[in-house]
């Protein structure tokens, strides 16, 4: 096997890298000074099959490295996703969870975000979350959950305890999941005979386009496109009925998946997969072409930010996302250019990015920081974070965006 290749996951086939990142950490471990010498690193590239046209990471993580007790990422942290996973749990209570006695799974309930409402409507449901603290937090508010990695093992579990269910629903957690056959299988033990599996990742066609390759890390192991979920789904018994188009992380795709047969694909399944092969997205050129620009903006952000710096001006990053390392360990960005980020997530407070070791403060500090600008590694939280931080360009400080490239807003 060469260095820049890889077999498939779903298929087997060959998947040559479009772009290799290097040598990166976990995104979601953010070390203390006592833990900075411990970190693990793997080496981040993506490739696309040729075969099934898959975007998947080259190396795997094992799961239990990067979704641990003390997983740090709360989906409730923005009160534009608390809105989103309200109004997803609405619409699904109305269609899919509107019989009798209904039963809703979530794979990656993460605080309970999602399933809450799904509780507060007296509706039966199970997440099923490994990360245990963010569990205790769901179960805190009264969401049941099950501590555990959703496969085939977790499926049947479930299906002996409390029947089979009308709706498995996994917001940004399947792409995070390399063994999608035991989840395949594990969702043909658990579904009803008419019951659905709705998930919903970020989109290739929106990080090609908007140029937010920073969505590859550890965790995002594959990008879908709508072609490859519904090879994939029919190699695994499963047929792609809908598809619809998201702006939350930056672009994403909510898929709902049947039994074959049992119900009329959506004409903008067709019409979406139409719109994948006129812009390329199963072309290996394009993803090449996807790549050169990568590596210009990250270079371009280097350039930038030693500018502003030779030119006296305090630079800070806000928002201590995952998408961070990326940027950071593939450009080596560190204190020197980037003194501190700021992060309103109370468990990374007081802690560092990883990699690059740049301490993370809490968003308090920000308002006194005297920062003149502001890089945003939060950017799919733009305006929210704009309107929290309303004093900083009042007081004269800029926002920095570095997707699709460069720019100040
Ligand atoms: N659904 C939430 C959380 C996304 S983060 C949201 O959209 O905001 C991804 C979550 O998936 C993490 O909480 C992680 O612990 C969980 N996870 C990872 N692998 C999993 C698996 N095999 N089964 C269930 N959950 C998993
Ligand atoms: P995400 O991009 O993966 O959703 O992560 C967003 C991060 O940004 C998370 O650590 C919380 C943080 N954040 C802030 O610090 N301030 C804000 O106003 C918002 C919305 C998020
Ligand atoms: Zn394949």
């Amino acid at each position: 096997m060469e260095p820049n290749e890889s077999t498939c996951r779903i298929c087997g086939g060959r998947v040559r890298a479009f772009f290799d990142f290097g040598r990166q950490p976990l995104s979601d471990h953010f070390p203390t000074e006592e833990e900075v010498d411990q970190e693990f690193f793997f080496r981040l590239a993506a490739g696309m099959c040729a075969e099934c046209t898959m975007v998947q990471l080259l190396e795997e993580v094992p799961r239990d490295r990067m979704f641990r007790y003390d997983y740090p990422y709360r989906s409730s942290g923005s009160e534009y996703m608390r809105e989103h996973f309200r109004d997803t749990a609405r619409r699904l209570i109305e269609t899919e969870l509107s019989g009798p006695d209904p039963f809703c799974v979530e794979i990656g309930s993460n605080d309970g975000v999602m399933l809450r409402t799904v509780r507060d409507a007296g509706i039966r449901h199970l997440g099923v979350e490994p990360s245990g603290a963010v569990a205790e937090v769901s179960r805190a508010k009264g969401v049941q959950v099950r501590t555990a990695f959703f496969e085939e093992a977790t499926a049947r579990e479930i299906v002996d305890e409390y029947g089979p269910a009308d709706v498995v629903y996994a917001a940004n957690t399947l792409c995070h999941i390399p063994y999608l056959d035991s989840v395949f299988r594990g969702l043909d033990v658990l579904l009803g005979p008419d019951g659905v599996f709705v998930f919903e990742d970020p989109y290739l066609g929106d990080i090609v386009e908007k140029n937010t390759f920073d969505q590859i890390y550890d965790e995002h192991f594959y990008l879908f496109t709508a072609r490859s979920v519904e090879t994939a789904a029919g190699r695994f018994g499963f047929e792609l009925i809908d598809v619809e188009r998201l702006s939350v992380h930056g672009g994403e795709v909510r898929y709902t998946l049947a039994r074959p047969g049992r119900r009329q694909p959506d004409p903008r399944v067709a019409e979406l997969i139409a719109e994948e092969n006129r812009r390329g997205l199963g072309d290996p050129m394009v993803l090449e072409k996807f790549g050169t620009e990568v590596k210009r903006v990250c270079w371009d952000l280097v350039a930038r930010l030693r500018e502003l710096r030779d030119h006296g001006y305090y630079v800070v990053g806000y928002g201590a996302t995952a998408k961070s390392a990326t940027v950071l360990n593939y450009t080596g960005i560190g204190p020197d250019l980037l003194p501190c980020v700021y992060d309103t997530t109370p468990e990374k407070i007081g802690r560092m990015l990883p990699g690059s070791h740049i301490p993370i403060r809490s968003a308090e500090e920000f308002r006194t920081s005297g920062a003149h600008y502001a890089l945003l590694f939060a950017w799919n939280h733009l305006e929210e974070v704009r309107s929290r931080e309303a004093a900083f360009t009042e007081q004269g400080g800029r926002w920095i965006l570095y997707v699709p490239q460069f720019r100040l807003v």
